[in-house]
């Protein structure tokens, strides 16, 4: 099982402890636009989460917070802040 990136067309290996999306993006060079440095600021490094949104960790109260303003579903994480 691995982790599908659609945007990037290819597979990265499942399991990444303690890392975060955009750590595992970032050392697959799939681009991910993280503006504002992971401060919770811009959500430019939101992701949509397809399938295996269950294998996630909960959001943060910081993840949390933008999501509630931006009124985003479950499956929408920020990169930055989003572990296994
Ligand atoms: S880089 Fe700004 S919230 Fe993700």
């Amino acid at each position: 099982m691995g982790i599908t990136w659609d945007c990037a067309q290819l597979s990265t290996p499942w399991h990444h402890p303690e890392k975060t999306l955009l750590e595992i993006a970032s050392e697959a060079d799939i681009e991910m636009v993280s503006a504002c440095g992971s401060k919770t600021i811009c959500s430019t490094c939101k992701v949509e989460v397809i399938e295996g949104l269950d294998q996630l960790e909960p959001r943060s109260p910081e993840e949390l917070r933008i999501a509630e303003r931006l009124k985003w579903g479950g499956n929408i994480r920020l990169g930055w802040a989003t572990r296994f």
